[in-house]
């Protein structure tokens, strides 16, 4: 392993009860999947006021579905990576761990991942604006643009259950991810540029409540500043390490 993991993260880790994940895009970048910001990123091609939000989809439903079926079926070809496996082998390593994920994309679930919060919906899941009946992709009535909902004589538009722009995030999942993070010995902001809120508070309510940050990602970003330590990297690379020397340090 190349990274270095430094002996004050590894000296937290050897006593910490209870590990937060925070991910972004980032961490599914190796896999092939496209992030939202910068050079290459999504919002760069699309703008998000004519895609993820409500108004959008009332307004052009057919064009918003395609977006989301053409990422569907991005997601659909790619694989989860060693990032996102080196957080199911933190599973096994610490007594508490839990993954808070901004994705949509199911590749933490994919990878084996079972203590998930996901702030941001699913892409894999929808419901139907009317009744409010699920649709996983299996189920789904089969048409050219946006499907409609089969249920009871319900006709409604069916929508990905992705929380757009404007809208709330799920109160369980947001309650479940501020508790994860008030009560983490260490928390990692892995892959996000940290500047969407609420999420991205979350690093900073886990360093009021006295966790140790450290942030992984290519680049420095807002958090950065606060962080207890920066690994600068892909995290295919780094979580690995780092689950790499917490092993070679427990071994006696
Ligand atoms: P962004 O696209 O804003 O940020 C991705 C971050 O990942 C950047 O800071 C990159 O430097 C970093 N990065 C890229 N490749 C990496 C790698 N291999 N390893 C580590 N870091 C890497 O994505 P998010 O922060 O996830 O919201 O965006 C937050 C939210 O904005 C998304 O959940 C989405 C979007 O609008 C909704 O859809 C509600």
């Amino acid at each position: 392993m190349s990274t270095h993991i430094p002996d004050v993260l590894l000296a937290r880790l050897l006593t910490a009860q209870r590990v937060t994940a925070f991910t972004g895009a980032g961490i599914s970048a190796e896999s092939g999947v496209p992030t939202f910001r910068g050079n290459e990123g999504l919002w760069k091609k699309f703008k998000p006021e004519e895609l993820a939000n409500l108004s959008a989809f009332m307004k052009n439903p057919d064009l918003v579905w395609e977006w989301y079926q053409a990422r569907r079926t991005i997601i659909g070809t790619v694989q989860p990576n060693d990032g996102h496996r080196a957080l199911v082998e933190m599973e096994v390593l610490f007594p508490s761990c839990t993954v808070i994920t901004q994705n949509v994309d199911n590749l933490h679930r994919r990878a084996g991942s079972r203590n998930i919060v996901e702030l941001h919906g699913n892409i894999e899941r929808n419901y139907c604006l009317s009744c409010g009946a699920t649709y996983d992709g299996t189920d789904l009535p089969h048409t050219a643009g946006v499907p409609r909902c089969t249920r009871s004589g319900c006709t409604g538009l069916i929508r990905p259950d992705v929380v757009w722009f404007g809208e709330m995030l799920p109160e369980d999942e947001w309650e479940g991810a501020v508790r994860a993070s008030a009560t983490a010995d260490v928390f990692f902001s892995i892959g996000t540029s940290a500047v969407v809120y609420p999420a991205a508070s979350l690093p900073l309510t886990a360093k009021q409540q006295g966790a140790f940050l450290v942030e992984i990602n290519t680049e420095r970003t807002p958090l950065t500043p606060s962080a207890d330590l920066f690994l600068q990297g892909v995290s295919g690379e780094v979580l690995p390490a780092i689950v790499h020397a917490v092993r070679e340090r427990r071994t006696p």
